[in-house]
């Protein structure tokens, strides 16, 4: 039976972040003797570990004894069930990037369960959805924090709900969201030297696991979309949806029909030349091209796509697959508040994830 300094976590998902999360959760148990910190529940979509009278699981070798349980999850609903009536206060861990798991967050926080989670479907999903996590969150009382559902462990969102709290007025707000994207078009089109072909770039980034399995995933633009829905809607514009403003896919019109990721990238060096064209566009310019994702919120609008940057600029000069995102606000002037470095990898999301839970204790113990 829970003691009253005690607070249950629940984890949901188990993989490169949740595997991550673990061992930092193990970490801070302990280095943390009060409140103290037991894991009550961990599954992932196939298999589930828990006790009915809610006793720690040992944090130590959860994998392995999740991996041999035989019970499979029972549905999201009797999750928070099971969770709301537990003998101690809730934080849920949620590691998917599941939209289903997402949508059961406003349920969740009017039982009173807390929610750290580095999943962006429930932040850019419809406003509705949004709009009832938070006003559950404030009815309840539970906590819901989201730090790596943009930027991964990067202070992205900390620092902007810090801008907008403490009165400073967010102007626009621009960067390279996705490592995809930023290790492509950095080699690509390099500040310096000539850079590869677009076709034998995608399939490196593919290669060394920088892609989704299917490259068209990263190329459609959705995932940079979904990120700035949620700055945007932080930074106090109601979009209704990461479909609702302009977004460039890279994926031509023609290859969006191809049956596999494989059958997508054996198909694309065909399409080189629209590339080439773009960056020599650039070069004449003098510049750089970038997949970039813009917020003018005094303006009211959003953008994801391509864009030509001098050479001298921090989103032209960024190296391998990190993120850059430039705050411009009334109190910084011309020169803008710039978050940069790694905006993906399990640790850094974890560190994340773990340090929005140290938040949430620092509330509910
Ligand atoms: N990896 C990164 O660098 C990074 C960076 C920033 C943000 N994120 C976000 O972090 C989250 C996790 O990413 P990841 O890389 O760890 O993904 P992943 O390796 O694919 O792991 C996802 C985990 O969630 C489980 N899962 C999926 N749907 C579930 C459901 N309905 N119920 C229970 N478990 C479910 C999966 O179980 P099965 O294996 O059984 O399907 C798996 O254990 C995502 O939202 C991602 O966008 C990741």
């Amino acid at each position: 039976m829970a003691s009253k300094n005690q607070i249950l976590i629940a984890v949901i998902g188990a993989g490169g972040v949740g595997k991550c999360f673990l061992s930092q959760l193990q970490a801070l148990a302990a280095r943390k003797p009060s409140p103290k910190l037991s894991l009550c529940y961990i599954s992932t979509s196939r298999k589930a570990l828990y006790n009915d009278d809610y006793s720690p699981i040992n944090i130590d070798n959860a994998l392995d004894a999740l991996a041999a349980s035989s019970k499979a999850p029972p549905s999201l609903t009797k999750v928070v069930e099971y969770l709301a009536t537990a003998p101690a206060k809730v934080v849920l861990v949620d590691n998917t990037s599941s939209q289903d798991v997402a949508e059961l967050y406003p349920l969740a926080l009017k039982q009173g369960l807390s929610i750290v989670t580095p999943n962006k479907k429930a932040f850019s999903g419809s406003y509705q959805l949004w709009q009832d996590i938070f006003s559950a969150a404030a009815t309840s009382g539970a906590k819901v924090y989201h730090e790596s559902s943009v930027g991964a462990g990067l202070p992205v969102i900390s620092t902007l709900k810090d801008l907008v709290d403490t009165g400073d007025s967010v102007t626009k707000i621009e960067g390279v969201f996705s490592g995809t994207m930023s290790f492509l078009f950095n080699s690509f089109a390099p500040t310096e030297g000539k850079g590869g072909q677009w076709s034998d770039e995608v399939k490196k980034a593919k290669t060394l696991g920088y892609t989704e399995p299917d490259p068209r995933d990263d190329l459609n633009g959705l995932d940079v979309a979904r990120k700035l829905t949620i700055l945007a809607r932080l930074a106090g514009l109601p979009v209704e949806s990461p479909t609702s403003f302009p977004v460039q896919s890279l994926i031509p019109k023609e290859l969006e029909s191809c049956t596999s990721g494989d059958d997508f990238l054996e198909k694309l060096p065909a399409f080189d030349q629209q590339m080439e064209d773009t960056k020599a566009e650039a070069e004449k310019a003098g510049k750089v091209v970038r997949f970039v994702g813009s917020i003018d919120v005094t303006a009211n609008k959003v953008k994801v796509g391509l864009e030509m940057f001098d050479r001298a600029h921090p989103i032209a000069a960024l190296k391998g697959s990190d993120n850059i995102i430039s705050f411009y606000t009334k109190r910084y002037g011309n020169n803008p508040l710039i978050i940069q470095g790694a905006g993906a990898g399990g640790d850094v999301t974890a560190m994340g994830v773990t340090s929005d839970l140290i938040k949430v204790l620092s509330q509910i113990a």
